[in-house]
């Protein structure tokens, strides 16, 4: 029970990675609460983590946050983890450059990057008081280096992840809060993943499996247990970093 009394907080929890998170962290005796945007999402998780442990909020609305992290400081007095893993594609497919909207560009940004920023600003109060906390930002192979979606929006979100995290890890170091970052590879985990896989044809999808040196795509409990690992106290001297968990398609 290497979580036992720790408070978490994990976004996207209605399904795919962060919902094997959440599992995973329950398992090993953390509180934990989650949100997600999507209401029958919600309600099928709340069966699971409890009722008042899941809240219906998007994460791109910064109200939504001091809400949410005032609520759980009112439950619990802290918080000790937050998994900043809602994201993706917001449905959109790839587009040349000179096609791609504005709006389109923005809400990418916004659900991948801003969001991971207006989670760090919300938890880092209560983190700075206890003098420690740990925070993951889901990134992806992507932000290290081309999203095989093509989308222009989400590989810069996922490298600006990147970016953020590392500045946070600087600036909350002094304070005992560690904030790093997880990179996964291609893992069949929602509806746009399962229709990027069909729209890769059997040629394709065998290609793209041997191009992964494990020659196998990655699983959602790949994902969670390297988002663990970084949240424990294994990793207690490990800050800034980015954890490629992909198979080793990511070898530098
Ligand atoms: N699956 C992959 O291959 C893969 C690879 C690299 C990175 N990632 C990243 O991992 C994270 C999780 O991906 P996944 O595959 O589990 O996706 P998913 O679609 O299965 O889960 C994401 C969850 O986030 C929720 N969500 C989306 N927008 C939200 C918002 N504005 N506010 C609150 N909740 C919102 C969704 O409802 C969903 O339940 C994402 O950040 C994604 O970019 C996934």
């Amino acid at each position: 029970m290497e979580f036992e009394g720790k408070i978490a907080l994990v976004t996207g929890v209605g399904h795919g990675l962060g919902l094997e998170t959440a599992r995973q962290l329950r398992a090993m005796g953390a509180s934990v609460y989650g949100a997600d945007v999507h209401a029958d999402e919600v309600a099928e998780v709340v069966a699971e983590l409890g009722a008042g442990r899941v809240r219906q909020m998007d994460v791109t609305d910064p109200a939504a946050w001091a809400d949410w992290s005032a609520e759980v400081l009112a439950r619990e007095g802290r918080i000790d983890i937050l998994v900043n893993n809602a994201g993706g594609v917001v449905g959109q497919v790839h587009h040349p450059v000179e096609e791609v909207a504005d709006g389109a560009w923005d809400a990418v940004l916004r659900v991948n990057l801003t969001a991971a920023f207006y989670g760090i600003r919300a938890v880092a109060p209560p983190m700075k008081r206890q003098r420690g906390g740990a925070i993951v930002n889901i990134s992806s192979g992507a932000g290290r280096s081309v999203s095989l979606t093509g989308i222009q929006a989400y590989t810069s979100a996922k490298a600006g992840q990147i970016g953020l995290t590392r500045q946070m890890a600087y600036e909350l170091g002094p304070y005992g809060i560690r904030v790093n970052c997880v990179a996964p590879g291609f893992v069949r985990s929602n509806p746009t993943t399962e229709k990027q896989w069909e729209g890769m044809g059997e040629q394709g999808q065998r290609e793209l499996v041997a191009s992964v040196p494990m020659r196998r795509l990655g699983y959602a409990q790949d994902i969670a247990d390297g988002v663990l690992f970084l949240l424990s106290d294994r990793a207690a001297y490990i800050t800034g970093q980015v954890l490629s968990i992909d198979g080793g398609m990511q070898l530098f």
